[in-house]
Order: C-alpha cells, then sequence, then structure tokens
C-alpha cells in the first residue's frame, strides 16, 4: 500500500518496531494529529483508537478516515484515556503511542497563536478550554510569569522579559509578543529570541506535563502484560518526565537504555525530527 502522506510522521518506522501493530492488535494513539502514525498502524492491520483534544484535528480526521472500520477517533484530553476505554468497553490495549506537542497544522495556522513568525490573536490553546496565552500574559503577576518562562523554557533572561511582558500590557497578538521579546532580550541568539518564551506559555496554557504524567499513570493500568507504551518527546523537560516514569515504574521495563533519536536523513527531511526523543516502556 503506497502512504500519502502530507506530514511525515517522526520517528515512524522505529515507532512500529517498538508498538508490532498488526491484526489483533489494539493500539492507542493518543496523539492522532494529521494522523500520520494512526495510518500507518492501521496499515500495519491493528485496530486504533485515537485521541486528540483537538477538535479540527478530529474533524480532519473523521472526513480522511471516513471509510475506516478499524479506526475509533474521540475528541478527548489523553489524561482521560481510563475514562475513554471505559466508555468504549475496551478492558486492555497492546500499545499506547503518544507524539507530544503541537502538529504543524498547528503551527502553520496563524489564528491558533502559536507561532512567533506569523501574527495571529495570542491563543496557544489546543483544545477548546482553559485560559489562552492572552489572558495568562496580561493578568498574572511579574513573578509568577518568570517562573513559567524559567520552568518552562528554560529561559535564562525569565525576569527581565517577565519585566517587559508586564510594562507593555495589554498584548494581544503573537507578533506584538515576540517583538517585546527580541527588544527585552537584546542580544543574538542562536534561533529566534522568543523560541523559549513561546515554549514556555504553550506548555504552561495546555499543562502540557501535568498531562503526560497523567497519560503515562494510566496507561499503566489500561497496557496488557507484555504491551508497549511509546512516548516521543520534542523537549528535555518532558523527556526527563518521561525518562524517571520508566525508571521508578514497577509496571514497565525500559525496552531501550538510551532514547531512540531520528537518523540524519530524517532530520534532513523534516527539521521537527531534530530534537524528536523515543522512549518505550514494556509492560511487565
Ligand atoms: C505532534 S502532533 C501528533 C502528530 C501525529 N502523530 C501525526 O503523525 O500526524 C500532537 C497532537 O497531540 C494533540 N495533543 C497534545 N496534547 C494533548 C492532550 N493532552 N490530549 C489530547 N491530545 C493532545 C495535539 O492537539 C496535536 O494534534
Amino acid at each position: 500500500m503506497t502512504m500519502t502522506l502530507a506530514h511525515r510522521p517522526v520517528l515512524l518506522e522505529e515507532t512500529l518496531a517498538a508498538l508490532r501493530p498488526g491484526p489483533g492488535k489494539v493500539i492507542v494513539d493518543a496523539t492522532f494529529g494529521g494522523g500520520g502514525h494512526t495510518e500507518a498502524l492501521l496499515a500495519a492491520g491493528a485496530r486504533v483508537i485515537a485521541l486528540d483534544k483537538d477538535p479540527e484535528a478530529i474533524a480532519r480526521g473523521r472526513a480522511r478516515f471516513a471509510k475506516e472500520p478499524r479506526l475509533t477517533l474521540v475528541e478527548a484530553d489523553f489524561r482521560e484515556l481510563g475514562r475513554v476505554l471505559e466508555e468504549l468497553g475496551v478492558a486492555e490495549v497492546d500499545g499506547v503511542l503518544a507524539d507530544l506537542g503541537v502538529s504543524s497544522y498547528h503551527l502553520d495556522d496563524p489564528k491558533r497563536g502559536f507561532s512567533y513568525r506569523l501574527e495571529g490573536p495570542l491563543d496557544m490553546r489546543m483544545g477548546s478550554e482553559g485560559p489562552s496565552a492572552a489572558e495568562v500574559v496580561n493578568t498574572l503577576p511579574e513573578r509568577e510569569l518568570a517562573r513559567i518562562l524559567r520552568e518552562f523554557g528554560e529561559e535564562p533572561a525569565a525576569a527581565r522579559i517577565a519585566r517587559a511582558i508586564v510594562r507593555a500590557r495589554p498584548l494581544s497578538t503573537t507578533t506584538e509578543l515576540a517583538e517585546v521579546v527580541r527588544r527585552a532580550v537584546g542580544y543574538r541568539r542562536a534561533g529566534h529570541p522568543a523560541r523559549k518564551t513561546f515554549q514556555a506559555l504553550r506548555i504552561y496554557v495546555n499543562d502540557e506535563l501535568g498531562a503526560l504524567r497523567a497519560l503515562l499513570g494510566e496507561s499503566a493500568h489500561r497496557i496488557r502484560s507484555g504491551g508497549r507504551l511509546a512516548v516521543i518527546s520534542f523537549h528535555s523537560l518532558e523527556d526527563r518526565e518521561v525518562k524517571r516514569f520508566f525508571r521508578e515504574s514497577s509496571e514497565f521495563e525500559p525496552l531501550f537504555k538510551k532514547p531512540v533519536v531520528p537518523r540524519p536523513e530524517e532530520v534532513a527531511e523534516n527539521p521537527r525530527a531534530r530534537s524528536a526523543k523515543l522512549r518505550v516502556g514494556v509492560r511487565r
């Protein structure tokens, strides 16, 4: 079968080798996104239960896979994996995949507010609930903003940027915020000066680390013995969380000691793969 993928899924072969999908297997794709990994899992013969909290991703998926009886698409936060499976009457699954973070649909769509390069409202919500990035930057105290930038962006100029944001409030667009950060940082960096600030706000707005922790815990209850949990992360805060979980959990045996990273050819083809790390645990 030929695959027509608009965006090539990250670490695809490596993920398939880890999850071993096939006829009779049930795999959860906790982060459906553009459906790239799901498409390959279906092509390998598995039944797929795919979640995404973004209503737009689910609507696109429903249109694209309308004729696929082995796919169940659910608009839900993956922290609710347990509830979703209960409602579907599925007691155990053979594998769970999480390809974390935002999709290229999010980054390329200015109205979602994820990109510091494209002008749009300061939104950054992957789902339809919770406070937007605008509410965060315009209402939180300076100290709290600085903490968020330091903790979730590992931003060395956190205090300076937080002060500049508070002085420039109210901010309403991505490019306004990017410009405030650029002026506050005041020196040239490798990459865009607002990259870490945007990463930090996105992680905070979507409580990404809280959701990841909840997913790891839920997976432990839902994967059958011998089944696999595969997580692709894109920054050190996420990877640290996954690494610690596999090390401390008595329920999983890590499949490899070191995380799997993309081959140089993949990074050359797809720059988003550059920071990807795959860790896999086998359920005891
Ligand atoms: C990197 S993309 C996945 C790309 C996908 N593997 C593919 O091949 O097209 C991550 C997706 O996960 C979704 N997502 C992130 N956090 C989530 C959460 N807590 N619950 C459900 N979906 C989430 C995002 O909306 C996004 O669509």
